[in-house]
């Protein structure tokens, strides 16, 4: 019997004619999302699940999937899986680090700049045709250069948006969970979370989304924040609390927010956020270019292929799980 991949969505490139030589497709094609009751359904005689950031990966999928040998979530996060759960069950995990470091990175430079700079409201004035002269005063942002830019998070995509923020002559200050030998090559103070908010100019979030990092951004770390401050999230929506984040901007109690990432995801045309001129928000864009997007689908496949040969997977997020022994 070939084996059988359940695919949540189109993936971009050659990934699925790969995946073919692997096994028998199961395509979700939809406009949507797969909705969870189809994904439950399909996943049943799933050996393969080539998942999606979007996909809810816990318990009750795993309980509906006898077979399954292998998740491979075609993202470095990997929030959306239950990886206790998959390890219980002997199932690896595949993720995609590394191929996408470089593009966030740039995502990130390009939000700080974008809301620091109040790029979002100088497109709307030109859109509404309010531009009718050149004024001195006209939309003054705060300066990315010699400032100093706090990183919270100091993995792959922490140093990356480092070692640009050099270019810029930032003092570089960062928060991480181990002490980062990378930090002190590159010129990077690791500090406390309270001093890091206390000192920053600019912030931006390179964490996992986990339950410490859970509205880490909540009330009291906007209050302890430079009013001026600029905050810039490429990691998870809900590492911000959305609520306070509003309230935030709205009193002025923090400056700007360049967000690639919200909770909720996607944001409602209507959100509040969206009608404040100092939110300047993109639709979860941080790896998407064409080489990026490739290379992350591919990975996605090498995780597969591993699984099914037996090895271990090119990037794994819960190392030695598995294989899994399925009775046939
Ligand atoms: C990831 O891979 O986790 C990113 O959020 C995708 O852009």
């Amino acid at each position: 019997m070939p084996y059988r991949i359940l695919v949540t969505y189109r993936p971009p490139g050659d990934a699925l004619t790969r995946l073919a030589d692997l096994g028998e497709i199961d395509l979700w094609d939809g406009e949507e999302a797969i909705p969870r009751a189809e994904l439950l359904a399909r996943v049943t005689t799933a050996d393969a699940l080539y998942s999606m950031l979007t996909d809810r990966i816990d318990d009750e999928l795993l309980d509906a999937a006898p077979k399954l040998l292998v998740v491979s979530n075609m993202a470095v996060g990997y929030d959306n899986v239950d990886v206790a759960a998959c390890t219980a069950r002997s199932i690896p995990v595949g993720h995609t680090p590394d191929v996408l470091t470089d593009t966030v990175a740039d995502t990130a430079i390009g939000l700080m700049i974008a809301a620091a700079r109040r790029f979002g409201e100088g497109i709307d004035y030109v859109r509404q045709d309010k531009w009718k002269k050149w004024e001195p005063e006209l939309l003054w942002g705060n300066d990315v250069h010699n400032a100093t830019l706090g990183i919270v998070g100091f993995g792959r995509i922490g140093v990356a948006i480092a070692q640009r923020a050099a270019g810029f002559s930032m003092r570089v200050i960062a928060t991480s969970r181990r002490r980062s030998s990378r930090a002190e090559v590159l010129g990077v103070t690791q500090v406390d979370f309270p001093e890091l908010l206390a000192r920053s100019d600019h912030v931006v979030i390179a964490v996992p989304l986990t339950q410490e990092t859970h509205h880490m951004f909540d009330e009291n770390a906007f209050s302890a924040m430079k009013p001026t401050a600029t905050l810039v999230n490429i990691s998870r929506g809900a590492t911000v609390d959305t609520d306070a984040l509003v309230k935030a901007l709205q009193d002025g109690q923090l400056g700007a927010a360049g967000l690639d990432v919200t909770d909720p995801e996607p944001l409602p045309g209507d959100h509040p956020l969206l009608a404040l001129p100092n939110a300047f928000v993109i639709p979860h864009l941080g790896s998407s270019t064409a080489r990026t997007r490739h290379a992350m689908a591919n990975f996605a496949v090498d995780n597969i292929a591993a699984a099914f040969e037996g090895r271990a997977l090119r990037a794994t997020v819960n190392p030695g799980v598995g294989p899994r022994r399925v009775d046939s």
